[in-house]
């Protein structure tokens, strides 16, 4: 009897629904899905400015590629509306082109401010809100000319960019980020002179930030008085990276980790909360300074989160040295997936900013096979859905990316969409993941084993 019933037991097992043993994750009620997009990554033809310009310079960019068309996203709006509607998600976050809307210095494009409030209109036409970035990356070379962060007038340009964006274009948009990726931007542009504007002027750098910071007060202070949304938020989109010691036993390995902790993570993206900018990093930066009407400028956490970096000092070469162990497992671009990390830095926002909304304005992988992609969601989101049950105020996340795009330096090699293009004929095919990730969306929950 025994025996038979053990034998009926182990015939059920494989007839038993997989979610019979999966936990299911629910996601708070009202919690945003969101995929994330930027202009010049998809839209195509961004001839007025300067990653345009710099794309021209042999070597810049990985096979010496050009972003041209891009994922001609200009031309295929409704399209790729109905994509993130098919998505399922609510909210799409991306960046309004400067470039395109005032080619030239104070005469606006007419065209290009209608072709944004259109597509608002046919977002919103699919139940989807926009979350709107003022700047990722790239500015008009006329900007450039006047000498890009450190033209003295710049933090007013940028106002009137904002103006003419919250006036005309988005006047209802609840959700703002100014700057993406402050710490990328100019570290990449004045630092390691990999981005426009090409410079290795750790000084420069210095005043690019604090021009910047000057520059969302600005903004902020224009969206606040000018946006017909009550409840309208600012902030930044941070890039918040785990830096761990190489070597666990060395602690010059510990010290540089913890330093770069503060240095990239935290120095700027908690000016807004004390009003200060304090960024010092032992014989690269030093900047200390108040910045007027900065305190209190970032009504939400905006962060973008990606990976971890092991940090060494090696000696025999008197350099830093960022790696990933041999045994991790990397993206196509040799970043390791460390979902934990992600747990790690939303635990760590949440204590530093306790009262603080978070929005999870990046998130997302390179890989062209879509071999990771769902066990990264599935990885991610638990991570996250963790941090929330313990507290972390997070409200929102946007996948990087929606599809296929020009990923800056790297060209057009790295796959972040949850859509393919083929870069021929520009046509979208859904990858497996994106199934997947309509299906978290639309339940707000994940079933995980
Ligand atoms: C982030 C950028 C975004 C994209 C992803 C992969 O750092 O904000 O534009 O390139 O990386």
């Amino acid at each position: 009897m025994k025996f038979l019933f053990l034998i009926l037991f182990s015939l059920l097992i494989p007839a038993l629904p997989n979610s019979a043993f999966a936990k299911v994750l629910t996601f708070p009620a009202n919690f945003k899905w969101c995929v994330a997009t930027a202009a010049h990554q998809i839209e195509g033809d961004n001839i007025n400015s300067d990653w345009w310009a710099f794309e021209k310079n042999p070597g810049a960019i990985k096979n010496n590629e050009k972003s041209g068309k891009a994922s001609d996203h200009w031309n295929r709006v409704e399209e790729d509306t109905l994509l993130m509607k098919d998505l399922n998600v609510k909210s799409y976050r991306f960046s309004i082109e400067w470039a395109k809307i005032e080619p030239l210095e104070g005469q606006w494009n007419q065209a290009a401010i209608e072709h944004y409030k259109n597509e608002i209109k046919t977002l919103r036409a699919q139940g989807i809100e926009p979350m709107i970035t003022l700047h990722h990356f790239t500015l008009p070379t006329w900007v450039v000319a006047k000498g890009s962060w450190e033209w003295t007038e710049f933090p007013k340009a940028f106002k009137k960019y904002t103006e003419k964006v919250v006036t005309e274009i988005a006047p209802d948009v609840q959700d703002w980020i100014t700057f993406n990726e402050p710490m990328v931007v100019i570290f990449g542009g004045y630092i390691a002179g990999v981005m426009p504007p090409r410079r290795n002027d750790s000084k420069a750098a210095g005043r690019a930030l604090t021009a910047m910071l000057q520059a969302h007060v600005q903004s902020y202070n224009l969206i606040h008085t000018q946006n017909k949304k009550t409840m309208v938020r600012v902030g930044f989109a941070h890039h918040l990276r785990v830096f761990e010691p190489t070597q666990w036993f060395n602690p010059v390995d510990w010290l540089l980790a913890s330093q770069l902790d503060k240095a990239w993570n935290w120095a700027f993206a908690t000016a807004p909360e004390t009003g200060r900018l304090q960024l010092y990093v032992p014989f690269l930066i030093s900047v200390d300074q108040d910045i007027e009407g900065l305190k209190g400028t970032q009504d939400f956490f905006g962060v973008n989160y990606y990976t971890r970096d092991h940090i060494h000092f090696s000696l025999t070469k008197f350099e830093l040295e960022r790696s990933v162990p041999a045994e991790a497992q990397v993206n196509d671009l040799k970043w390791e997936i460390y979902p934990e990390g992600f747990y790690l830095i939303l635990k760590e926002i949440s204590k530093r900013f306790p009262s603080k909304d978070i929005l999870v304005t990046e998130n997302g992988i390179a890989d062209h096979r879509d071999a990771f992609r769902k066990v990264f969601l599935t990885s991610h989101l638990s991570a996250m859905h963790r941090a929330i049950t313990e507290g972390a105020r997070v409200q929102a996340y946007c996948h990087w990316s929606l599809l296929d795009n020009f990923e800056w330096n790297e060209g057009f090699a790295p796959r972040f969409g949850l859509y393919e293009v083929n870069y021929t004929n520009q046509k979208r095919t859904p990858r497996g993941s994106a199934l997947y990730f309509s299906e978290v969306a639309k339940k707000n929950s994940l079933e995980v084993e």
